[in-house]
């Protein structure tokens, strides 16, 4: 995690990299800190907390960070606890050398000895002072250049990073680097723009390099782009793309928290992932990466699902409706467990990545993993050019446009648009799904954005409902069937922003355990659309009411039964149960974000979190 920006041009740099920070601290936000570097020297301020402290910091000294080069860090903590002292920019022993890391060293112990036995001392606990100092060691000891210590010491370390350094003696230069940590470089007329994203420098610059594994870059002032490997310094040549990001995109605009505008986005962020998709008039379905892998998918011996958190519960959903309309056996792992367990896969299974970010770390591992086995990787990311983007051998982009909020929503429900696409084209591909159910999921999918355009409109009970609850310290999540994984969505979104204990079960598992925790004090959120399991779920409801449990129920408005025994309701639209999760889930989005608006918690940015998730 983390998030590391820099900037070498004719601007004033400061401004650029106190607001590229707060766009980056979606990264990590537990200590910050900025170095600028003139002929002078260079000026450097760090410390615990979000960005807005690090401002009010540097407030008193603002006249002496001046100057057109420097590097900026927000920090999720790995080694070492966030506090003034671990924060970035760490400084080698000489004072020569200042530099940002975003990654892990794991061999940064066996370094850290070498270099005590050499008299070097360090005061901070981090990997990366430890790094610095490599270089620093490296370069006197060898006489070498920053750049050539530099590649020397990257080939000798273990590990994720994405680094940027300053040298004193040498101020108009940058020097960066890139393993497993995203790192994209801007490329503006006479200025270059370093970040973990683009966004913080997009309205500066368009045209971006990602920079891939094991690259380096120097960057001077008034000079062309020196991109080399790291691993036998060969030059490259640089591939500069241009971005497609519009500015209003990555602003709040009239909302308190970027969570509530992108729970509102839904009805347009599922229409952009529709777009040129689903074609409703003629009723076809077009997935280039899946068209052009048509008889990877048909001849498929098994899918398995490789994702994190709310991307894993997309792609439970995603069983679901690949099992139904593809008849293709589907297993579901978290990337953290499949990546370590030797999994049984080969040339004729498919393993389907889902990332929102793109960055990932144990997803982007488990590609890796499943890549080298022989298994065709397709990939379901949001952030276009990201790493598993770039990894996989076909994909699809969801388009749900930049997703700021840590809470992931609007991605959710993309993920599920696309697939359930995927699935209905790989089963009319096996003639498993009839042209009429075909037809009407195709038909009903193109009408599921305006219905989620009603819950959001008419959620007054939604807010009524938080405010009785928001006090509660355990709520418990149910659905069955296709809504099971909306159950541990609902649960999560909860846990995350407001820091309320929630699970989400199968509806039927409470007999076997949970089911001791029911009493009067426990709000138990019900997922019941009347299609499906719904007599089942029926008698669920009444054997939590019997032990008197407090039923909060998501119901269609035909529903009678449900109404009648649960303490309250939230009204929502009917669709076919496929698509139930699409809607339901909505809800449990906007009562998550009540519930923590009303406990007055920093919904964006939860304690402890991070949006990205680069470290194992
Ligand atoms: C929860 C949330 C996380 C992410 C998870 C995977 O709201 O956002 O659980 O879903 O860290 O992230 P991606 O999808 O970027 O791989």
């Amino acid at each position: 995690m983390c998030g590391i920006i820099g900037y070498l041009g004719y601007r004033e740099a400061y401004h650029i990299l106190i607001n590229g920070l707060k766009k980056l601290e979606y990264r990590g936000y537990d200590s910050s800190g900025i170095s600028i570097i003139n002929k002078n020297g260079y000026s450097l301020f760090k410390t615990k907390g979000k960005v807005n402290e690090l401002e009010k910091k540097i407030y008193s000294f603002k006249n002496k960070l001046t100057g057109t080069v420097g590097i900026g860090h927000t920090r999720w903590a790995t080694h070492g606890e966030p506090n003034d002292i671990n924060a970035h920019p760490h400084v080698s022993n000489s004072n020569n050398l200042v530099m940002i890391h975003n990654g892990i060293i794991e061999n940064y112990h066996a370094i850290k000895i070498i270099l005590l036995k050499n008299g070097y001392t360090f005061n901070s606990k981090t990997d990366t002072e430890v790094l610095v100092n490599l270089i620093e060691y490296i370069k006197y000891e060898n006489n070498l250049s920053l750049e050539e210590a530099v590649r020397v010491s990257l080939n000798e370390i273990i590990g994720a990073y994405s680094i940027a350094i300053l040298e004193k003696s040498n101020p108009e230069t940058i020097i960066i680097a890139k393993l497993g940590s995203p790192l994209i470089i801007g490329i503006g007329k006479k200025e270059f723009f370093i970040a973990s994203d683009p966004i913080p420098f997009i309205n500066y610059t368009k045209n971006v390099i990602y920079m891939k594994d094991g690259e380096m870059a120097i960057l001077k002032k008034n000079k062309e782009l020196d991109l080399r490997k790291i691993i036998n310094n060969h030059k490259l040549n640089p591939i500069i793309k241009r971005l497609k990001i519009n500015l209003k995109e990555i602003e709040k605009g009239e909302y308190k928290y970027f969570m509530l505008k992108e729970i509102c986005e839904q009805p347009k962020t599922i229409l952009d992932t529709l777009r040129g998709r689903l074609l409703i008039s003629k009723k076809i379905i077009c997935i280039n990466g899946i068209e052009s892998n048509k008889e990877k998918f048909i001849n498929a011996n098994s899918i398995i699902i490789v994702a994190c958190g709310t991307s894993w519960h997309a792609g439970l959903i995603g069983e679901y409706l690949l099992e139904k309309y593809t008849r293709i056996p589907v297993e579901v792992e978290y990337s953290s467990e499949f990546r370590y367990r030797n999994p049984i896969i080969g040339k004729k299974d498919i393993v389907i990545v889902i990332s929102q970010s793109g960055e990932t770390a144990d997803t982007l591992s488990a590609l890796k993993l499943a890549k080298k086995k022989g298994a065709f990787v397709f990939g379901i990311c949001n952030v276009v050019g990201s790493s598993i983007a770039r990894n996989v051998n076909a994909g699809v982009y969801i388009h749900a446009g930049p997703e700021i909020g840590v809470a992931s929503t609007k991605a959710f429900t993309s993920q599920i648009t696309i697939l359930t696409l995927i699935a209905l084209k790989i089963g009319k591909y096996k003639s498993i799904i009839s042209d009429l159910s075909y037809k009407e999921i195709c038909k009903e999918l193109s009408l599921i954005p305006e219905k989620i355009n009603y819950v959001i409109k008419y959620n007054s009970s939604i807010k009524k409902i938080s405010n009785l609850l928001y006090y509660t310290n355990n709520f418990i999540y149910l659905g069955r069937g296709i809504n099971f994984p909306v159950a541990l969505e609902g649960a999560l979104k909860l846990k995350e922003i407001s820091y309320i204990h929630a699970e989400g079960f199968p509806a039927a598992e409470m007999k076997h355990g949970p089911m001791a925790l029911i009493d009067k004090n426990i709000p138990v959120i019900v997922i019941s659309p009347l299609k499906g399991s719904y007599k089942k779920m029926l008698s669920n409801i009444q054997e939590i009411k019997a032990r008197r449990g407090k039923i909060i129920a998501l119901i269609n408005k035909d529903d009678v039964q449900v109404r009648m025994l649960a303490d309250h309701v939230i009204n929502i639209p009917d669709t076919i149960e496929e698509l139930s999760p699409l809607i339901t889930v909505i809800p449990l989005q906007l009562l998550a974000y009540q519930i923590a608006f009303l406990r007055g918690k920093n919904i964006d940015q939860p304690r402890n979190l991070a949006k990205s998730v680069t470290v194992e």
